[in-house]
């Protein structure tokens, strides 16, 4: 790649979306947190132009989180958003105040001057609409700085400084609300930092089946699949690379929905160029889960018995170096402490890629430059199948987290049944791929009912089903009253066990999207 931008992290909850934005305009981008932009990092690297993220921090905060002098020196173009912005006028001599009136939300943009950062573009009407979200304001300019364009709250905007190539924005190019964001953007990459697009799919592919063949030469390595996208794809790209030397092995939890296990069997023979091993280990599970009923033990439970299957697996790998993991960028990058605080856990989340912290194994992680859509894209551009590229996330727990109660083999029998019948009807109904995920919950509850005419004393089943774009938060899915009466009626009638369907109305927040 011979373009590459550096975003520089200072904690905003959208730093992820700038990185995004820019790799949509087919520029390669990574993010790094402030504190490791240092000389030694920036000489190793060849970037074309920088960003300064947002941050909850002000610059009036006694350690406010910043960068050398020497850094704004160095002749590559700068684009400071937000906080980014307040630190280059703090940094080159000018004047940050808290403002009066915090400005959140929609503001309308005025050009006052020309500037490349907003050349060609039409600020009139509905188009000057940018999304404002800060308590601090820009007084007085650095010299040599002057303002471009101005908001009713924000006289400075936009600023620069055309001779140095120093730009700041007072608002949020990066989210969907500022109508010319992505123009925005555009402009500061390919008029400004001279970007040419040379991030592509295609090449990418290319790019990392030549760089797994550098770096694994003849050497053995090992993946653990989990069926998920990710994992898969990593797989299929090592596949492309190294052949016979990569060694599959996915772990059969008895956990996994009805047929999980045969489908990827069939799905892994026709898709991977590559050794495959199934290795049965429900009886253990169900051993170790034995009268546990509390949440995060089952969790641990289940962490733990993963790792004890690879690690009596891996004994075995003597000629194996490398272990691939199917590990994406958003897992890769730090999140900045810039408040110190640790964030609280919710649920202690962990995927088949939760192993030994020792191992006598070198990691590859293909994917780790990458974020979930443009896995996606790889998968296609990789040839894997649709089914397998568009899944519904699955966790890693599997349905030990959605059995709720004592996991039970013929519980899980019961829920696999119930889970099979809603999602072979959302594929039916053309709904399944407008929902990000949808499931079965079983409850550890029996409730009475009447079938013909004998009473039932049966568990009750939950309908899940969530529109999200991250799993960060989530929206309850709209179905039709008649689909849900339809799948309710489906399920009371054919799975032994339920004699009762209810449907999940809540958001996340307040609630999760699994229920464990
Ligand atoms: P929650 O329940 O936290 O879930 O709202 C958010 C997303 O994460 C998935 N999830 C997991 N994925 N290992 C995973 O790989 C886990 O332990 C795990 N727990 C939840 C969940 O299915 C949803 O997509």
């Amino acid at each position: 790649m011979n373009s590459q931008i550096l975003v520089v992290d200072f904690g905003s909850q959208v730093t992820k979306l700038i990185a995004r934005r820019v790799r949509e305009n087919g520029v390669y981008c990574e993010i790094e947190p402030f504190q490791k932009v240092n000389e030694k990092f920036l000489k190793s690297r060849n970037f074309k132009g920088f960003i300064l993220s947002g941050s909850p921090s002000s610059v009036d905060d006694r350690n406010f989180p910043k960068l050398k002098r020497k850094f704004f020196k160095k002749n590559v173009p700068i684009l400071g958003i937000c906080y980014g912005a307040q630190l280059i006028t703090k940094i080159l001599g000018g004047k940050v105040e808290s403002c009066k009136k915090r400005e959140f939300g929609l503001a309308n943009l005025k050009k006052t001057k020309n500037s490349e950062l907003i050349d060609s573009i039409n600020f009139e009407k509905s188009n000057s609409k940018v999304w404002m979200s800060h308590s601090d304001s820009i007084l007085k300019l650095p010299s040599d700085f002057e303002s471009v364009a101005s908001t009713d709250n924000s006289t400075n905007a936009i600023i620069q400084n055309k001779k140095s190539n120093i730009y700041g924005i007072q608002f949020h190019p990066e989210v969907t609300h500022t109508k010319k964001g992505k123009l925005i953007l555009s402009n500061f990459l390919f008029k400004i930092c001279s970007c040419t697009k040379d991030w592509d799919i295609k090449s990418l592919k290319n790019n990392l089946i030549l760089d797994i063949k550098n770096k694994l030469k003849n050497n053995n390595v090992i993946c653990a699949l989990s069926g998920g996208v990710d994992s898969t794809v990593s797989a299929s790209l090592i596949s492309k690379a190294v052949g016979k030397n990569l060694k599959c092995f996915y772990v059969d939890t008895g956990l996994m929905r009805k047929n999980e296990t045969l489908q990827l069997k069939e799905l892994f023979k026709k898709y991977l160029d590559s050794k495959f091993k199934i290795i049965n280990s429900s009886n253990l599970f169900f051993k170790n889960l034995k009268g546990i009923t509390d949440p995060e033990k089952k969790r641990k439970i289940i962490g733990k018995t993963f790792i004890k299957i690879f690690e009596k697996y891996s004994q075995n790998q003597k000629s194996v170096k490398y272990l691939a993991q199917g590990t994406l960028y958003p897992d890769v990058i730090e999140s900045v402490a810039i408040v110190g605080k640790k964030s609280l856990t919710i649920k202690s989340h962990h995927n088949v890629g939760g192993l030994p912290k020792k191992m006598n194994f070198k990691l590859i992680e293909p994917l780790r430059n990458l974020f979930k859509d443009e896995v996606r894209e790889l998968g296609k551009e990789l040839g894997l199948p649709h089914t397998i590229i568009n899944r519904h996330p699955f966790p890693g727990p599997g349905l030990a987290i959605r059995v709720l109660g004592e996991v039970t083999k013929s519980r899980v029998k019961t829920l696999q049944e119930a889970d099979y019948i809603f999602v072979e009807e959302l594929k039916k109904n053309n709904l399944y791929h407008k929902i990000w995920q949808a499931f079965c919950v079983l409850l550890p509850v029996k409730t009475v009912g009447v079938m013909g005419d004998s009473r039932t004393y049966e568990q009750i089943c939950i309908l899940r089903a969530v529109t999200s774009t991250d799993g960060m938060t989530a929206e309850t899915f709209k179905f039709d009253q008649d689909f849900l009466s339809k799948c309710a009626n489906k399920i009371v009638n054919n799975v032994d066990g339920i004699n009762r369907v209810c449907f999940d109305l809540t958001t996340k927040p307040p609630g999760t999207i699994e229920y464990e």
